[in-house]
């Protein structure tokens, strides 16, 4: 026998039970641990750079809560001094310095042990990919060097790129939605999670600098349309229509607005803008419409040298409007109802939206926000249409000088693409939710696009009961059978001997 005497053998079996217990003792508290510590907080960051400007965003969440809605927060939003990155193509490298300051303020709001697990995305939208049209390989060099920026910060960079308009507009949808809770709710009744009523769920209308995007969830009636994007979000299928319009975006448009002006122009240097207010005047350079694949002209009569050209404000709303409708070609929809415009094909639209980004800052500035009536709309922006610079300048001291003339325009741009190109009427009109922020988060793309990628959003339902660790569980519990069995095995043996 390997024990010399009984005393050594009832040792060894006292000290075997001794280790065992102590392991699984170990492993339940492991267990224990792991449901009664604080959850912790996680941070995610992403810059949307657009294509006027770069804004970058900090978000943090509940890493115990990660598979409910509504629970991510914006922590710090931040806008970068000076113009979007697709300006820097004659020094690419600035482009990449331009994010300092912002970063250096987000990591000021994380805590310096997190730094490191923080994801940071970079999504360009329509400025890049105007310019990635022009010239690719200058599109890559920015972003190689914005890339190169933010891989020297201490954090989880995930690469920088260019998003489809697609993305875009799926991404400020789910944003949306997910603010405003409405994928999924728990029902405390049936103790299940239960998909809301299909009316609760938002449509997403996005105004860039340079493209616009409209998405939604088309009534039950449409079936198999061509460009449906199919997400699953929480156990269901969404089937949702979206459509991104490059140089649609308020800057590119008001460009095509002034280069069409001038085209039909008799006069070569002084050319009238009936939405530009009474005695003010603009100086543009034909050679500033080439820098866009939007106004870059076929057209042989703008390529006659770099002359200037004046164009006087004369604050004619009706002549605005007409002049607007022409940057469409509506007639290339025929008489077909499910057209926008350029034979763009568009289900009948279908539920509440909610208008972001350029959408809301212009009908803010004049006041439209608080779910006027079509005809008031229409009303206040023909009235701010007639009103000169002068008294213009002088009533809003505080506005941006180059933003100011611009709202009648944009205004009346607005108007046109959501009447005329989506076929909203009088009564869907109220249907229109013109908002920015959803609690204490911006309304955009950004937040979508994280949710995503850090696979926020399972496609599975969320478990209702936290799961326990299936191996740990499995571990503690052999441990105690195992230790168990060998007391019982002692017993015996000392009765036995
Ligand atoms: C959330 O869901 C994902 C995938 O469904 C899963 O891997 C992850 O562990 C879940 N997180 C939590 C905290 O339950
Ligand atoms: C494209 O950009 C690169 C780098 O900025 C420049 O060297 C090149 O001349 C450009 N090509 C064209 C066709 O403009
Ligand atoms: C509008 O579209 C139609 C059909 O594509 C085309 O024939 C017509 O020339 C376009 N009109 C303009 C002004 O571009
Ligand atoms: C909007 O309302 C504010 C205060 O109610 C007023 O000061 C401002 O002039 C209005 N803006 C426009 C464009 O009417
Ligand atoms: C979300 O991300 C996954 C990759 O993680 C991708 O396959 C999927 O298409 C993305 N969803 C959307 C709506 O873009």
């Amino acid at each position: 026998m390997m024990f010399a005497n009984k005393k050594h053998f009832i040792t060894a079996i006292v000290g075997a039970l001794i280790a065992f217990s102590i392991i699984a003792l170990v492993l339940c508290l492991v267990r224990i641990e792991d449901v009664t510590l604080p959850a912790t907080v996680k941070y995610g960051m992403v810059f949307d750079a657009g294509s006027s400007h770069t804004s970058l965003f900090v978000y943090e969440w509940d890493s115990d809560k990660e598979n409910d809605t509504g629970m991510v927060s914006q922590t710090l939003s931040c806008d970068v001094q000076g113009q979007g990155i697709s300006s820097y193509t004659n020094d690419p490298p600035k482009a990449g310095d331009s994010l300092r300051e912002c970063l250096d303020k987000a990591l000021k709001v994380v805590p310096a042990a997190k730094q490191r697990d923080v994801p940071v995305y970079l999504g360009a939208t329509a400025g890049m990919r105007l310019l990635r049209e022009q010239n690719s390989s200058a599109a890559d060099r920015v972003l190689a060097e914005v890339a190169k920026t933010l891989q020297e910060y201490p954090v989880a960079f995930k690469g920088a790129r260019i998003l489809t308009g697609e993305e875009e507009g799926a991404y400020g949808w789910i944003t949306i939605n997910y603010l405003l809770d409405s994928f999924t709710k728990y029902s405390p009744k049936s103790h299940t999670w239960v998909r809301p009523e299909a009316a609760d769920i938002f449509g997403a209308l996005d105004l860039g600098g340079a493209s616009t995007q409209i998405s939604f969830m088309p009534g039950s009636s449409v079936i198999n349309w061509k460009e449906a994007f199919k997400l699953t979000l929480y156990g269901y299928n969404y089937n949702i229509y979206t459509h991104s319009y490059l140089c649609y975006g308020q800057n590119e448009m008001l460009k095509r607005l002034a280069k069409e002006l001038i085209t039909e122009s008799s006069s070569s240097t002084r050319v009238d803008h009936p939405c530009y207010p009474k005695d003010y005047t603009e100086t543009v350079s034909l050679s500033s419409f080439r820098t866009s694949p939007c106004t870059n002209p076929s057209d042989m009569r703008l390529t006659l040298g770099d002359r200037n050209v004046t164009l006087e404000g004369r604050g004619n709303a009706s002549k605005c409007l007409d002049a607007i409708k022409k940057l469409f070609n509506f007639s290339a929809c025929g008489q077909r109802q499910d057209c926008t415009f350029d034979g763009v094909y568009q289900p009948p639209i279908s539920g509440r939206f909610i208008a972001f980004s350029a959408f809301y800052y212009n009908f803010k500035f004049l006041n439209l926000t608080k779910g006027q009536s079509l005809a008031t709309v229409r009303e206040t922006i023909e009235h701010f249409c007639t009103r000169s610079w002068e008294d213009l300048s002088s009533s809003y001291p505080e506005e941006n000088p180059d933003r100011l003339p611009k709202y009648c325009a944009n205004a009346n741009y607005i108007l046109t693409l959501l009447l005329d190109a989506y076929k909203f009427n009088e009564t869907s009109w109220n249907n229109i939710i013109f908002q920015m922020k959803a609690g204490s988060a911006s309304v955009g793309w950004t937040l979508g696009y994280m949710l995503n990628l850090t696979n926020m959003i399972p496609a599975e339902a969320p478990a209702r009961v936290k799961g326990h660790i299936p191996s740990l569980w499995a571990a503690a519990i052999a441990f105690i059978v195992l230790t168990l069995a060998l007391g019982l095995a002692a017993l015996l043996l000392f009765l036995w001997v």
